[in-house]
């Protein structure tokens, strides 16, 4: 199979975790005879250093040529000053407009061989195995209006939570379907007891539900989802939420994962014509730009990222199983970056992906 991807390695630890995930993809590759058809460009901090943009041109052009896109992680210190409309992560929120990559799937799993680098109790942390359904396309991030306005010397900035119907019944019927194929609940997020967003969002979510008598429902407010996420995770499967809400929580639940670096995403817009779906594959967390260079970040995130990629844009299942497999055969191994806390000495970024490498063989 050719497999058409764009790569956008970005800021920070994000050069690092993608050569890391290529050097898996390769392997992959040339283990089940697929072509690799790369093509590289640039976003966030990166593309404003070179073409004063952080989302240029050819890159929007070259995603939406693309069968999937990979990309690292965008943001820079540098440019903390400068309004969103101008830094580096407005590169990232512009591609996933234009992509129209509208439901973001970050599952949150718990090896067993690595329950004790959780931060949390062994025990509340056991068995968790939930995955979120993040909008990414609409909500406080994109509504309009927006901005830091002044009036007759009052200042005051405004952003807006927007949701159309449609926009909450596309990610929801993602999240339904994803629950058939898991232990069919969903659980939906909001704060549906002082927004009228929310209550919108609920009632939506209701109304889509009947399509899927299947599948449990149930709504639990944002703020109790924060607290139940670390005392009782075992009780989610599939969690739904707007884009803001999830993305908040899925921060905090990557400590049920042992840690940030493990988290993966895939994020999912319409079906075209020969019924795929276009896709953004990315790890959850940031640039890191304090251990940026050191070949020192867990490629774990961004390698899941590329088997999400083989198995939601290419249909690649028996591929990206292999390597989850692998990944977890090394992590038990005890070859761990140092995220973590390995009891011998930590392994390097590219050191991980090798050792991937070496155990999809
Ligand atoms: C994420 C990130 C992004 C977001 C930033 C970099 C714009 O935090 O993917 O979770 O807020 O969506
Ligand atoms: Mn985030």
């Amino acid at each position: 199979m050719k497999l058409n991807i764009f790569i956008l390695p970005g800021d920070g630890i994000g050069q690092e975790v993608i050569k890391a995930a290529l050097n898996v993809l390769e392997k992959v590759a040339k283990k089940w005879n697929h072509s690799l058809q790369l093509n590289e460009g640039m976003i966030g901090a990166e593309a404003i250093r070179k073409f004063g943009t952080p989302f240029p041109q050819d890159t929007e052009k070259n995603a939406l040529l693309a069968d999937a896109t990979l990309l690292g992680a965008v943001g820079a210190p540098e440019f903390d000053h400068l309004p969103p409309e101008r830094r580096p992560e407005k590169g990232l929120l512009e591609l996933r407009r234009v992509m129209g990559v509208y439901a973001n799937i970050r599952p949150v799993r718990i090896l067993p061989s690595i329950l004790s680098c959780s931060p949390l109790k062994n025990e509340v942390v056991d068995g968790t195995d939930l995955v979120f359904v993040r909008e990414l396309t609409g909500g406080l991030y994109y509504g309009q209006p927006r901005g830091i306005f002044a009036n007759e010397g009052e200042e005051r900035a405004v952003n807006t939570m927007v949701y159309t119907k449609e926009e909450i019944e596309r990610v929801s019927v993602i999240a339904f379907e994803l629950a058939k194929t898991r232990r069919k609940k969903v659980t939906s997020v909001d704060k549906a007891n002082v927004l009228e967003t929310s209550q919108f969002w609920r009632k939506t979510v209701i109304e889509v539900s009947k399509k899927f008598p299947q599948v449990e429902l149930e709504h639990v407010l944002v703020d109790s989802c924060a607290m139940q996420l670390v005392s009782s995770p075992r009780r989610f499967d599939v969690i739904l939420t707007e884009n803001m809400f999830g993305d908040i929580l899925s921060d905090e639940a990557s400590c049920l994962a042992g840690s940030i670096g493990m988290l993966s995403s895939a994020s999912l817009g319409k079906k075209n014509e020969s019924g795929i779906r276009r896709g953004l594959y990315e790890p959850v967390h940031g640039s890191a730009p304090d251990i940026a260079g050191q070949n020192k970040a867990n490629p774990c995130g961004a390698i899941g990222s590329a088997a999400a990629m083989l198995e939601y844009s290419f249909g690649l299942k028996e591929e990206a199983y292999s390597i989850y497999g692998a990944m977890e055969k090394v992590l038990e191994k005890g070859i761990r970056p140092f995220d973590l806390k390995p009891s011998q000495k930590p392994a390097t970024t590219s050191e991980v992906a090798e050792a991937v490498c070496k155990a999809l063989e």
